[in-house]
């Protein structure tokens, strides 16, 4: 079957790691015929503004994206892209799957867990104002809706991938009604799924955990802001952002995309390291199905990292971007070698 798919390169190394991973997903022989479209700078340039129309709509036609990162342009009248394809596709889910990765060295061994991110409300609905000079009130947005079906969607995700655990993390004890709205919701979807175990935890000890032992947990739940700020701290626990990946999921469409930034300073250089973006298009290709390719993608880049003889500067090698994903195709096993 062939995929169409939307490709957004991005800005800085956005277009060396696209095409890095355009390169791998290509050499595993699944057909994808790639619409690419501009965001970002690229797109201002052309004078279209950060996100054009036309850009959307692709992504609301083929309904998957890949995406670089993207240079959010400092000053005022620009709107973050990502910030902006979020609300206009109502990505509501962000997952973050964090697994340490053969041959890169952490503090901690045989950490694998997601993080469910909810994406559109929270502090981040951005209702803020001044009540009087010198007082500022911030309003944080919990619906009901918006977190369960967060809740089901991790739900779904661990049924579908095996996980058996779901720690959903709160402050309920101090935002009773906010952070009490979300943890009932969590609740109640849980019902539906008895085989599943959910446990909730308050988001600082949460933390604490994570940095003394991140392998006691499977998947983690949260609202916007805590999901914002744990998943960069999960990401640490296994390299950086490099190597972690990212989706942000919708009911009508999904982005898939590395976490990490435009990279200015290395831009151009082809000293990127496209790890982050191959892992995100392994969970897009294993989203539309692909599950064999995707599982190939990802032995192949275990069988390079592990080796450790070719790896980009982030990771303490000396390996362009080109020469390291010459490696990773070519160690990219048989669909008889792995068990998608
Ligand atoms: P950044 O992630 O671009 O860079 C932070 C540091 O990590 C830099 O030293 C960079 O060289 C290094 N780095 C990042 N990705 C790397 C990779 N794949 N390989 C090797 N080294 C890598 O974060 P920064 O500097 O805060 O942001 C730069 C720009 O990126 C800003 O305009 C920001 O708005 C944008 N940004 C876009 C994101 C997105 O599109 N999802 C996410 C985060 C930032």
């Amino acid at each position: 079957m062939r995929h169409t798919i939307t490709l957004l390169p991005g800005d800085g190394i956005g277009p060396e790691v696209t095409n890095a991973t355009v390169r791998l997903v290509e050499a595993t022989g699944v057909s994808v015929k790639w619409d690419t479209q501009l965001a970002g700078m690229a797109a201002v340039e052309a004078g279209k503004g950060t996100l054009p129309d036309e850009t959307l709509e692709s992504i609301r036609r083929h309904r998957i994206a890949l995406k670089g990162p993207i240079t959010t342009p400092v000053g005022k009248g620009f709107r973050s892209v990502n910030v902006g394809l979020r609300k206009s596709l109502d990505l509501y889910a962000s997952v973050r799957p964090v697994k340490t990765m053969p041959g890169v060295h952490t503090r901690h061994d045989n950490v694998d867990l997601v993080v469910f991110r909810e994406n559109t409300e929270g502090l981040y609905a951005g209702r803020e104002h001044e009540v009087v000079p010198g007082v500022v009130e911030a309003l944080k947005i919990i619906t009901r809706h918006a977190s369960a079906r967060l809740a089901k969607y991790a739900f779904e995700y661990a049924r579908w991938t095996g996980r058996r655990r779901i720690t959903v993390c709160h402050k309920a004890g101090i935002m009773k009604l906010s952070d009490g709205l979300f943890l009932d919701a969590c609740h109640v979807v849980a019902k539906d799924y008895p085989y599943i175990r959910m446990d909730d935890m308050t988001i600082d000890r949460v933390a604490m955990e994570l940095v003394l032992d991140p392998t006691r947990f499977d998947v983690l739940v949260m609202e916007n802001l805590y999901g914002d700020i744990l998943s960069d701290l999960c990401a640490g626990l296994v390299g950086g952002l490099g190597v972690v990946p990212g989706a942000n999921i919708g009911e009508h469409g999904a982005v898939f995309e590395a976490v990490h930034g435009s990279a200015p300073d290395i831009a151009g250089k082809n000293k990127a390291n496209p790890t982050a973006l191959m892992l995100s298009a392994a969970m897009m290709l294993r989203h539309i199905g692909e599950r064999v390719a995707a599982r190939r993608m990802e032995v192949a880049i275990e069988r390079v990292l592990s080796a450790g003889q070719v790896r980009t500067g982030d990771l303490g090698g000396k390996a362009s971007t080109t020469e390291y994903t010459d490696a990773v195709i070519a160690a990219l096993p048989a669909a008889e070698e792995v068990h998608a």
